[in-house]
């Protein structure tokens, strides 16, 4: 894989402004990572990349769905759908490509139409999406005017489907996902117009070092968009799950939303606000065709759902709004 040719568009955006001191360390990363030491599937995943057939495409919407169509033979879509099957599993989507609906795990574009009424116009904004999956929602961020967005995830796999999506929703859109931690980010950049993390507070092992990464990489006056599991109780209390949380290993600190309030205020964050709360429904996450694996009803306790599988409180999710000082 050549990083160069893969990032070339952001590494030059990245000479040009702020993030230029985030490339001394960005470039040896990738080059680690991507080429040193891939990924034991990365030759896999990279053949079923190459495999995805040359199509026209007509229109894409990244307004309202991520969704590119045209005129395709039955043969060609059959191509086009063994390729993407090379990439399971799906678990952030929908996407829509030629005629085949790639039915993921989770439902991202609910989750989007919860956050994006609450939060500044993205016009022109310079966006970070921590945590960002396969990139669902980097397309949307885009799709309601984003200058450019660069979204971070550790996980390959999603760097794989990600470019998968690329190749026919934008191949020179103003748009890259990184395989990289937010601890990976060279520290206050202060760059960033606005910064998402959503789904990745619990998984940190300091929520709070978490929190100010997110404002380090902010501009003065930027906004934080943190959506994450929360429990229900009062300022102080937070639940921290013995060993699995739903399954979950990677599981370290559920706050109550007046505890993550105070979390944000500790950090250094203004005009706090919680804009949602929500009971993640079994409609939202499931096992589809796409993500053949258990999914939120399996980690549910099957004679009371509203407790998860270890006894917790099933899972509920805040988002909270928040300014950099
Ligand atoms: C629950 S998913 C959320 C995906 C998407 N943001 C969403 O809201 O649907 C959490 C994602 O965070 C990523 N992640 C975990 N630790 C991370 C870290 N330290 N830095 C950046 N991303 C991380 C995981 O790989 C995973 O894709």
């Amino acid at each position: 894989m050549d990083i160069y040719q893969l990032y070339n568009d952001l590494f030059q955006f990245m000479k040009t402004n702020r993030c230029n001191v985030w490339l001394d360390t960005l470039i040896p990363l990738l080059e680690h990572k991507l080429v040193e030491k891939p990924h034991g599937d990365q030759q896999r995943w990279l053949d079923a990349l190459e495999s995805l057939p040359s199509l026209e495409v007509e229109d894409v919407d990244i307004a309202t769905s991520v969704s590119a169509t045209g005129q395709v033979t039955d043969s060609q879509q059959a191509a086009l759908e063994a390729s993407l099957r090379g990439l399971m599993p799906w678990r952030k989507g929908p996407f829509n490509l030629l005629g085949v609906h790639i039915d993921t795990e989770w439902r991202s574009d609910w989750k989007w139409d919860r956050v994006a009424p609450h939060i500044s116009p993205l016009q022109h904004r310079l966006v970070l999406d921590v945590g960002c999956g396969s990139g669902y929602h980097c397309w949307r961020m885009l799709g309601a005017g984003a200058q450019r967005v660069v979204g971070i995830d550790p996980s390959y796999l999603f760097l794989m489907q990600f470019e998968a999506i690329k190749r026919y929703c934008g191949p020179t859109a103003p748009i890259h996902l990184l395989p990289i931690r937010m601890e990976d980010v060279a520290p206050d950049l202060e760059t960033f117009d606005t910064v998402f993390s959503m789904g990745v507070l619990y998984h940190r092992r300091s929520p709070i070092d978490h929190l100010f990464e997110l404002k380090g990489a902010l501009r003065k006056g930027g906004e934080l968009v943190l959506e994450t599991l929360v429990i229900e109780g009062k300022a102080g209390e937070f639940l921290m799950p013995k060993d699995r949380y739903g399954m979950m290993r990677n599981v370290w600190f559920i706050p109550t939303t007046d505890t993550l309030k105070q979390w944000l205020e500790r950090a250094g964050f203004i005009d706090i606000r919680l804009v949602d709360l929500n009971q993640t429904q079994l409609e939202e996450q499931r096992t589809t065709d796409w993500m053949r694996y258990q999914s939120l009803v399996d980690f549910l306790d099957p004679a009371d759902p509203s407790k998860t599988c270890e006894g917790y409180p099933a899972p509920l999710r805040a988002t909270l709004v928040a300014t950099k000082a």
